[in-house]
């Protein structure tokens, strides 16, 4: 247990949530709340906003945590050096910090010395004892959401609800949170609520724009969910990379709809930023070339340039779900070196996830582009129950499943494609591309359900 009068400086502030901080000055307390917010309005001011922090007070325990943070969140090799860096600043002021500020410390270090599952621990810790601390709340929300523990993000959010009220500061970010956590768990229309809800107390909440659009894309309201996503373009177009990942499920769904010439033009002009090389950004492109290929569309020269911005990066191990997007956009440019050093580098921490799901994922990727669709296949297959600990979101490790179906096609066994064909229909009775791809492999079998299910998908595709 973490003791709040852990601290033995009586430099100590409360921030409007009664959070005690270690600072030179309220004005310190002030600014990192203004960083927080920033945060959860997932900003491009974020940055400068803390540069405020240190200009009040340059030896903030929290500012340098949270500077490492911040470098840890935007998943790189270099970034997580200079986050170990923060560490050891945040380290050298710690000595009269609270038990709660020594704890980030500590999860910071865990975290970018790679073990983010001890690190996940004490952001949960720090939650269950301070329900206001809303940088443990965000990191755990992270950190439960790249494990696949969609439960524990939930149950995260959970405790520390009952905490607060509608006067607290920051309450609907909570409500966008929670959205998010519920959609993951299924919950749709408590989701859904959730995320209004937040939206009406404060629209500037990307997080929660997109809670409710993973709604829509998985109750397949796609039109809406396009609706739903301009609609709201004020408030989510400010926030700094995650746009690309609001205009992702943009692309998605228009896909879902059958426009593949929108989907290659939300790529082209939205989506594809040359500057970029956020994992997230190359995770979002590399997904949707991949569904354009599954729809026949040649995407030109479109790989080779996303894998020239990964082919350096395969060392570097940040997060598990990173590393088998990286494979996917080596093996889709013949890079079969760099395939087998995402597998061969990994580091220890993790080892039996990375050794038993991460890598033959990532071999997976290879043979797909091989002429190995076979054993694509079967890894694949064998794999299905365990992709999720890769984590993400259902809506993005679904590409795994197109790829499950893509692969069956590829090495001749139709009857497992049709199996899974026939499946996902049931499971997305609005998608006009399965019901196509279902009339192509029923075709191919001399099957004239084909028809039908041309039929079917001729009525859900727009275009
Ligand atoms: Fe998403």
């Amino acid at each position: 247990m973490l003791c709040i009068n852990g601290s033995g400086s009586d430099k100590v502030f409360k921030d409007k949530c009664g959070l005690i901080h270690t600072a030179a000055n309220q004005q310190a307390v002030d600014a990192f709340e203004t960083v927080i917010d920033a945060l959860y309005r997932i900003g491009t001011n974020t940055g400068d906003c803390l540069k405020a922090v240190f200009e009040a007070d340059p030896e903030m325990p929290m500012a340098h945590c949270l500077k490492g943070y911040f470098f840890m969140f935007m998943a790189s090799g270099p970034l997580r050096l200079r986050a170990r860096k923060a560490h050891q600043e945040a380290l050298k002021f710690a000595g009269g910090a609270t038990a709660r500020e020594r704890a980030h410390i500590k999860a910071l270090g865990l975290w970018s010395h790679d073990d983010k599952a001890a690190a996940i621990r004490l952001w949960d810790d720090i939650v269950s004892e301070y329900p206001f601390d809303t940088v443990a709340l965000r990191l755990g929300h992270f950190g439960h959401f790249y494990d696949g523990d969609s439960v524990a993000m939930r149950k995260c959010m959970e405790t520390t609800f009952p905490h607060w009220q509608r006067s607290h500061p920051g309450y609907s970010f909570l409500l966008g949170m929670r959205a998010f956590a519920f959609e993951e768990c299924g919950d749709y229309a408590a989701a859904e609520k959730l995320g209004r809800e937040g939206l009406d107390l404060d629209p500037v909440d990307p997080w929660a724009i997109h809670a409710v659009s993973h709604v829509m894309e998985m109750q397949e309201r796609r039109q809406e969910g396009i609706d739903w996503i301009t609609g709201h373009q004020a408030h989510w177009q400010g926030a700094n990379n995650f746009r690309y990942h609001v205009l992702w499920h943009r692309a998605l769904m228009y896909w879902g709809l059958g426009d593949f010439d929108a989907v290659l033009a939300i790529y082209d002009d939205q989506l594809w930023d040359p500057e970029s090389d956020e994992y997230a950004d190359l995770c979002n492109n590399a997904t949707v070339l991949l569904r354009l290929e599954y729809v026949g569309v040649d995407v030109g020269d479109r790989w080779q340039n996303l894998h020239a911005k990964v082919k350096a990066r395969t060392d570097e191990h940040i997060l598990m779900f990173a590393d088998v997007h990286f494979a996917m956009m080596c093996a889709a440019t013949g890079d079969a070196a760099g395939v087998r050093n995402l597998i061969e580098s990994s580091p220890e921490i993790g080892g039996a996830l990375r050794n038993d799901v991460a890598a033959p994922l990532c071999q997976a990727m290879l043979d797909y582009r091989t002429d190995a669709c076979g054993q694509a296949q079967s890894t694949l297959l064998a794999l299905r129950g365990r992709i999720i600990e890769i984590g993400g979101s259902h809506a993005q490790r679904d590409v795994f499943e197109l790829l499950m179906i893509e692969a069956s096609i590829k090495a001749g066994d139709l009857a497992t494609a049709r199996h899974m064909l026939e499946n996902r229909s049931q499971t997305h009775p609005r998608d006009g591309v399965n019901w196509n791809k279902l009339a192509d492999v029923l075709s191919s079998l001399g099957d004239e359900a084909a028809n039908q299910a041309r039929l079917q998908a001729s009525g859900l595709l727009v275009a």
